[in-house]
């Protein structure tokens, strides 16, 4: 081809990337990998192989690591925990820098690795994956610098268990491993066993870098391996993958009183208003959808373009994707390269080839003959509840529908039972900014999209998973309070027979959607003294009546919207109405405990005032990160918390879980002290009088053990909480799988609710979402 003719033509030649460096790499480990365990490699078995999905040619044997291989890293893990923890923070921000300069000499081998191993365009892993990686290690160095200071009396949790995808095998592991170091903990990390070449050029740097042995541990496997170190004797688990396997996690840890973070898929929207500038959507489609072939939990494969423009739209889309490049991921002209095994390719192709709705429009380019390609595609005019508009494909397939008003856009986009991310394009700033806060999603990218930053934090809500990773928001997930509280008994109520009070009998009701309600069930049990005196009597309520209060606390979504300040005003006037019968609180709780109640009612009045003040303090921040544009971490209200609330503190352990939830804009259905009930019912006459809406606090009596599963198995509740003296956290954690709602639950530990431990972030953090809000500026 002569100059003159490239110039007509403008096309591009070949321009590949060499992979020897990196296969002799591999070569000099015996074209083998395995696990990197204190410090030094383990046994190399090729129990599995790892293929170039790009051209089919194995690349090397992997070791599945069996149940034995893993608890053996965890106790190398949990040897090297403690040296790394007193180490100090200084100590371990510098490893953490010398593993990021590390990474920086070494960014072309594992650029050109990940590649080879994934599929994913050679431009991508070297100017996205490992940059990005590299600039987690950065700020965490940092991150683990400022702890101390910033996060006094916070300890690690010792041994984290961490289990990454294919798709960012290198970010993937920076976010899991950067931040559970900085925060003191030791790492046992499974990758994927499609890509786990690029964790073991990590493993090297490490040992170069300084980390002592057994601080970074790596097992290689399959899912088999990832179950094995589930069940492991670890501290923290934290996993990025599919809903499905997330949900059977969250099942397997269930009441083994260890954290949990899952990140998981999405079908997130791509909006397009009328008037955005529909050039830089186009492209911004070909970053949300084509990026990584798809393969991306928060790629924006579900398309809502606004009526008006959507035919112009999608000829723009067409002509773009038919000008996309499909090959060699070597290639660094390339666009789109190879999906990352046969396995994934034959899922895309099935679930696609099912459809028979809409209109399939594949881009017209040439496709390589061999390896594992699927090509860019675009499917029109599906009607919402068709699969392909609501499961994940996880390849390079954009799924599209149009709208009218801004008002059916998020209607449309909060159509999923996913919840990661949202795009929208839209050039007037009020609506952008006023859509934003109403899409359900813990990521919104406005006017751009596929945005990250270790400073910003990203997660979902839904069944997207729950936690958050990158900034102090995701360092959080690596650290607990420094207390060893003991364990709780179970509070028993009393039993007697005393006779009724003297005058009218004044049997408590339930307290659903703002009214005093019968039980459905017509149950109600006699509260005693401790001398036996009969106190009255209280409902037992039943799954019915949670339903009733669940679809109360629905109604009451209004309360999400309020303003901080007004809660804050009705947290004050709740205090003042509670404050005013201060002495008949104090009276029934003598009456009940057999203890003086005064100090609990003052303690209770004070938290309220507590809460009020952080209703509208517990803000967002802005995050400085590289480039024109903020990223604004919001709190947002996490929906409607169901609450078993603590036993021995009836009066005050229940305003102590209620009102920081309120604060924040939830509605709860909290059910009441099982032994001790009465202070709660009396509470209804102070919310009555208090201007607390209908419905945004209802509160039942009964049994704990009978209500939990009910509430944690309900879809439309989002959180539960647990302190009951029972405990109840396996059955409760078991059955929030159904719909990956939150879990916080005691573990049947006990907590001095009149102390710090009764109040502060750790309520604030569960009560809240952190929603990020990507807005880019400039002209
Ligand atoms: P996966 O969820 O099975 O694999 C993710 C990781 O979990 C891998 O390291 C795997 O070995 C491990 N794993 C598998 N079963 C496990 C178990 N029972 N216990 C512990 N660890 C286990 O994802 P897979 O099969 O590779 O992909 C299937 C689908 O999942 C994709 O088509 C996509 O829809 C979705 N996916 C979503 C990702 C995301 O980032 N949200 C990432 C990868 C897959």
């Amino acid at each position: 081809m002569t100059i003159k003719e490239i110039f007509d033509s403008m096309e591009y030649g070949p321009a590949p990337e060499s992979a020897k460096e990196a296969l002799a790499w591999i070569e000099a480990k015996g074209g083998m990998a395995g696990p990197f365990v204190n410090g030094k490699w383990g046994s190399l078995r090729a129990d599995i192989e790892s293929r170039n999905p790009a051209t089919g040619e194995r690349l090397a044997g992997l070791t599945k690591c069996t149940a034995a291989e893993v608890d053996a890293a965890v106790k190398a893990a949990r040897k090297a925990q403690p040296g790394w923890w007193k180490a100090g923070a200084h100590a371990r921000a510098r490893i953490l820098y010398a593993i990021a300069r590390g990474m920086q000499k070494q960014s072309r081998l594992l650029a050109v690795i990940e590649t080879l191993d994934n599929g994913k365009p050679i431009r991508e892993s070297r100017d996205i994956d490992v940059p990005l990686a590299i600039r987690h290690f950065y700020h965490h160095a940092g991150l683990a610098q400022l702890l101390e200071s910033e996060r006094p009396g916070m300890v690690p949790h010792g041994v984290c268990g961490q289990i990454i995808p294919w798709n960012f095998p290198l970010l993937m592991l920076a976010w899991k491993i950067a931040p559970a170091l900085a925060a003191g903990n030791t790492v046992v990390l499974k990758p994927a066993e499609y890509t786990s070449l690029s964790a073991m050029v990590f493993a090297e740097i490490c040992a170069e870098a300084g980390v002592p042995p057994g601080v970074v541990n790596i097992v290689t496997g399959d899912g088999e391996t990832g179950a094995a170190l589930v069940a492991a004797e670890v501290d923290k688990i934290a996993f990025t993958g599919s809903t499905e396997v997330g949900r059977r996690i969250r099942e397997a840890t269930a009441g083994r009183g260890i954290p949990l973070t899952l990140e998981l898929g999405g079908k997130s929207p791509y909006i397009v208003f009328d008037d955005a500038d529909l050039d830089s959507a186009v492209e911004g489609l070909v970053d949300a959808i084509w990026f990584n072939q798809g393969q991306v939990c928060c790629a924006g494969s579900r398309l809502l373009v606004q009526e008006g423009v959507a035919e112009r739209f999608y000829d723009k889309l067409t002509t773009r994707m038919d000008r996309l490049r499909v090959g060699d991921p070597l290639d660094k002209c390339i666009d789109v390269g190879a999906v990352v095994d046969p396995v994934q390719l034959r899922a895309i192709t099935e679930m696609v080839d099912a459809n028979t709705e809409g209109e399939v429009r594949r881009a017209n380019v040439p496709m390589p003959a061999n390896g594992c390609y699927y090509p860019p595609t675009l499917i029109t005019g599906l009607s919402t509840s068709s699969p392909l508009m609501q499961e994940e494909i996880f390849g390079p397939v954009l799924v599209s529908t149009t709208f009218r008003t801004p008002d059916e856009a998020v209607e449309l986009a909060n159509n999923t039972r996913y919840g990661l991310a949202a795009t929208l394009w839209s050039e007037n700033v009020n609506l952008a900014l006023g859509v934003a806060p109403r899409l359900k999603a813990g990521v919104v990218w406005v006017n751009g999209t596929n945005m990250f930053d270790a400073a910003a934090p990203f997660g979902g809500i839904r069944e997207s998973g729950f936690g958050r990773e990158g900034g102090w928001e995701g360092l959080g997930a690596y650290l607990r309070p420094d207390r060893r509280p003991s364990r709780l008994k179970p509070v028993a109520p009393y039993t007697g027979e005393g006779a009724p009070p003297a005058g009218i009998d004044r049997t408590a009701k339930l307290y659903i959607g703002g009214k005093q309600a019968r039980p459905d069930g017509g149950y109600s049990r006699a509260v005693h003294g401790p001398k036996g005196a009969l106190l009255g009597h209280v409902p037992l309520a039943n799954r019915k009546d949670v339903r009733n209060a669940v679809e109360a606390a629905h109604a009451a979504k209004g309360w999400s919207g309020t303003t901080g300040h007004l809660r804050a005003q009705i947290l004050y006037y709740l205090a003042e109405n509670l404050s005013a019968r201060a002495d008949e609180f104090a009276r029934r709780l003598k009456d009940m405990t057999g203890a003086s109640g005064e100090a609990e009612v003052e303690a209770s009045v004070r938290r309220l005032f507590t809460c009020a003040a952080w209703a509208d303090k517990f803000d967002g921040e802005a995050k400085g990160v590289p480039l024109r544009g903020l990223a604004l971490a919001l709190r947002e209200p996490v929906g409607a918390i169901g609450m078993l609330c603590p036993d021995e503190a009836p009066l005050l352990g229940l305003v102590s879980t209620v009102a920081p939830a309120i604060a924040m804009g939830n509605r709860v259905v909290a059910v009441a002290s099982e032994p001790f009930p009465l202070a709660a019912t009396d509470l209804y006459q102070v919310l009555e009088t208090s201007d607390v809406p209908a419905g945004v606090v209802n509160i039942l009596t009964g049994s704990h053990a009978e209500l939990a599963p009910t509430l944690a198995g309900h879809l439309e509740v989002d959180a539960v909480w647990s302190f009951s003296s029972t405990d109840l956290s396996a059955g409760i954690e078991k059955a929030s799988a159904g719909n990956l709602k939150r879990t916080w639950v005691d573990y049947g530990r006990a907590r001095d609710w009149s102390g710090p431990e009764g109040e502060g972030r750790a309520f604030l953090d569960a009560a809240t979402e952190v929603k990020t809000v990507w807005v880019p500026y400039g002209e």
